[in-house]
């Protein structure tokens, strides 16, 4: 054999390698603990706006008071689609799933931005300004045109998590409403290299463009080993129908040897952070909007997955009740955590230029040798 004993293993699924350097986010698995850019997000949580992160993982450092009413009114003023972006979301066809649509509409784009092929710092920073904003207005005239209501544009008033619930509901949303969906946005916007954001990186250390390391990272995140989990979990809690049909439901799933969908994760050898607030504000807005039982069966299936397989809820588990319980459709919970990660795909991306190198792993080749070519016509 050519290569003969020396090759390394391949590390399945990369555990455990490190394939870039970030000063943007760290997920401290052993202790439970998330960090942006050196904040605790224990500490931002329910105390900055979505806005406030996004400045600080693509700038480094929290805007102050006029610095974030700069960026927030660029933002806005972004938050509108070509028409002809807008037509191609209208003749998608009503049963898509609103993540192709999303990634669709998202790639689309990339051929109407004025700043296109440009790799320039100016063009980038332009264009991630629009692609963040760009996402929000996808995703709200998605939901409107497919339940026949009517365009609702951004209100320069509004930050962007209220905007988004006004562009999606079409009715201004309340306090509560906005800062816990606020919040889901802020616990969301970055984490470490996941899947998506290798996905990311790996695009444009090739020189793509930002649409098209966005589009290669909403491909990744849509899976149900990553984000696509939320909408999986709401379906599992609607299919158990009852608190008291939980125990039976998760025994029979493990017993079987399936995932438990919103369970378990590579970092996190401890609770995930994020999941201790998503509860809170899951217990808070199921009560408020009399579902209260989605909560308890909620509860009920991570004391069983705990009992039964020490493992603890991650994101995407009480994501879904918080998003059920503000009127989201579980179909567009993915595009959801699309919007908010865009934040931390972005401010990959623009790292990963800032110090580029092609992103090009090896493999180990386990096929055979010396086969012997038959032309076509021989071939049988
Ligand atoms: N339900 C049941 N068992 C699970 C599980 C889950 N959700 N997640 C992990 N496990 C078990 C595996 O069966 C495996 O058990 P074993 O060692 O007895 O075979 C062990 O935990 C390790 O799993 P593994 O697949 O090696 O972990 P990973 O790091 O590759 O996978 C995830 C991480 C997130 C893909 C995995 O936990 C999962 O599939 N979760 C469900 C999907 C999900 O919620 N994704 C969103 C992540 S934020």
């Amino acid at each position: 054999m050519v290569f003969g004993k020396k090759r390394k293993k391949a590390v399945r699924g990369l555990e455990g390698v490190v394939a870039a350097e970030t000063a943007l986010s760290f997920v401290d698995g052993q202790n439970g603990k998330l960090y942006y850019c050196g904040y605790d997000i224990d500490e931002l949580a329910g105390k900055v706006c979505y806005e406030e992160v996004v400045h600080l993982l693509w700038f480094g450092e929290l805007p102050d008071q006029k610095q974030l009413e700069d960026f927030r009114s660029e933002l806005i003023a972004e938050m509108r689609l070509p028409n002809q972006v807008d037509e191609l979301i209208r003749l998608s066809p009503p049963n898509a799933n609103p993540m192709v649509v999303l990634r669709t509409a998202l790639s689309a784009l990339g051929m109407y931005d004025p700043d296109g092929g440009k790799n320039s710092e100016g063009a980038n920073l332009r264009k991630a300004k629009r692609v963040l904003a760009q996402m929000v207005t996808i995703v709200s005239s998605l939901y409107r045109i497919r339940t026949g209501q009517p365009i609702v544009s951004a209100d320069k008033g509004m930050n962007v998590a209220a905007n988004f619930l006004y562009m999606f509901n079409g009715r201004t949303p309340g306090k509560l409403d906005r800062s816990v969906f606020d919040s889901v946005l802020v616990l969301h916007a970055d984490h470490g290299l996941a899947a998506s954001t290798f996905a990311a990186r790996a695009t444009v250390s090739t020189l793509a463009g930002i649409h098209s390391a966005i589009c290669a990272a909403l491909a990744s995140l849509k899976g149900p080993l990553h984000g696509g989990a939320n909408t999986r979990v709401m379906e599992m809690i609607e299919e158990i129908g009852g608190k008291d049909r939980v125990k039976a439901y998760i025994d029979g799933m493990l017993a079987s040897g399936e995932r438990i969908m919103g369970f378990g994760h590579r970092m996190y050898k401890t609770e995930d952070p994020r999941s201790r607030h998503l509860r809170k504000y899951s217990e808070k807005l199921c009560r408020r909007a009399g579902l209260e039982h989605l909560f308890e069966i909620s509860q009920r299936i991570e004391e069983q997955v705990r009992r039964l397989k020490g493992i603890c809820p991650n994101v995407d588990f009480y994501s879904a009740t918080v998003q059920e319980a503000l009127g989201i459709p579980k179909e567009y919970f993915t595009c959801i955590f699309s919007m908010a990660r865009t934040a931390g795909w972005i401010a990959h991306v623009m790292e990963q230029f800032r110090d580029n190198r092609l992103i090009r792993p090896t493999s180990n080749y386990i096929g055979g040798f010396d086969k012997r070519f038959i032309p076509l016509e021989k071939r049988k």
